[in-house]
């Protein structure tokens, strides 16, 4: 006789496409039932993405050839139709016009520094900006924005967001603990961001950024599930390493038929203040083919430059405290690109993802 606990041990295996975890450890497997005739299992999936269902078909099949001739029954439901995008479908937050995640494959490439600066240089802009720290695993957006020390005002079981920089703020960081270590398992990842979407007061907002952590987890595809995110925007560096991660990045966006605004280039060139000499310290060339790959642009590139992570750690980012410098107006530039993005797809009524191939290189 078959054990249930073997079928759900290979089933941990199967690592959903364009994500590191398996489709066990995202709770996509609804039921494994076992009779004396047949093995019938049941996946629910996000993605309405025929190759994926195709993929995981196969994967799964693969895993269980060691049942031999028994027969095997999987059902692999996924929603009908793509997801809807703010232009056309339900948003369960109506007073926010528009999300975009920030995203990147690998931690420590730039991202909450990217996002804080770019929900900077919007609000500069006169757009009505929110920057949600969805990282719940190392929240930074608090210290980066200057707000560690303020507690948020909570009204019954809402909170209201803390401005700062002119921009209004909420953080996983503020309400939890300074240092308290953040041990999540998925099921409460996907908890908290609900909760923490739910919970919010936000104003009327032109754009909501989400920070998010590193790589492809529970807390992209909770924010996917529960909202029409209208944008997605990756942030990379340009060494040869960081080119896995960041298809990875640009996989899920696809998978989750979240149209990608862009790349951002971080740590491209160092700039010599003594000579004003470029140095490429991460060599170049690998993010415009990755682009072009995945139908879209590089938004703009950043190079390393000192105040910029002074600013992170001051809670003064650099598009505050020097406004008028190369790297501010590279960050506005890459602010407006972004917004004429998000007004395009809002016009297409979402971009379609269905063209690109995932993992083409
Ligand atoms: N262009 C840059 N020049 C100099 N320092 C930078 C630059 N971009 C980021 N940094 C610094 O690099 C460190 C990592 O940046 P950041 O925290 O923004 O990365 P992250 O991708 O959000 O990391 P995590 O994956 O841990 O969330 C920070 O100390 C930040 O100040
Ligand atoms: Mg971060």
């Amino acid at each position: 006789m078959i054990e249930k606990q073997q079928i759900l041990e290979k089933l941990e295996k199967v690592i959903y496409p364009g994500f590191t975890k398996s489709v066990v450890d995202f709770g996509f497997v609804k039921s494994v039932e076992i009779t004396e005739e047949r093995l019938s299992i049941r996946l629910d999936i996000p993605s309405p993405a025929k190759e994926i269902e195709e993929q995981l078909r196969e994967e799964i099949i693969k895993r269980l050839s060691f049942l031999g001739e028994f027969q095997i029954d999987l059902t692999i439901t996924k929603p009908a139709m793509p997801r809807e995008t703010s232009s056309k479908g339900k948003n369960i937050l109506p007073e926010i016009q528009n999300f975009v995640m920030v995203s990147s494959g690998k931690g420590g490439v730039g991202k909450s520094t990217t996002t804080v600066n770019l929900a900077i240089a919007l609000a500069q802009q006169g757009k009505r900006v929110g920057l949600l720290d969805a990282d719940i695993y190392g929240p930074n957006i608090p210290r980066m924005m200057g707000i560690e020390a303020e507690q948020p005002v909570f009204l019954g079981r809402n909170i209201k967001p803390i401005m700062a920089h002119g921009v209004q703020v909420m953080s996983i960081g503020s309400l939890v603990e300074r240092g308290a270590s953040l041990i999540w398992k998925g099921a409460m990842v996907t908890q908290a961001i609900e909760q923490m979407l739910e919970d919010i007061l936000w104003n009327k907002l032109d754009i909501l950024l989400f920070d998010m952590p590193p790589g492809t987890g529970d807390a992209q595809l909770a924010l996917a599930q529960n909202l029409p995110v209208t944008a997605g925007v990756c942030v990379t560096t340009p060494q040869k390493v960081a080119l896995d991660d960041t298809i990875r990045s640009m996989d899920m966006f696809t998978q989750l038929h979240i149209p990608i605004a862009g790349i951002v280039e971080n740590m491209s060139g160092f700039i010599c203040p003594d000579s004003g000499k470029e140095y490429d310290i991460f060599g170049k060339g690998t993010t415009q083919p990755l682009a072009d790959a995945y139908h879209t642009e590089i938004l703009g590139e950043i190079p390393i430059e000192p105040a910029i992570r002074e600013g992170g750690d001051s809670g003064l980012p650099i598009t505050v405290l020097a406004p008028e410098c190369e790297t501010s107006k590279r960050y506005q530039q890459i602010a407006s690109k972004l917004w004429e993005k998000v007004l395009e797809i809002n016009e297409e009524g979402g971009v379609s993802n269905e063209e690109i191939q995932p993992t083409i290189f």
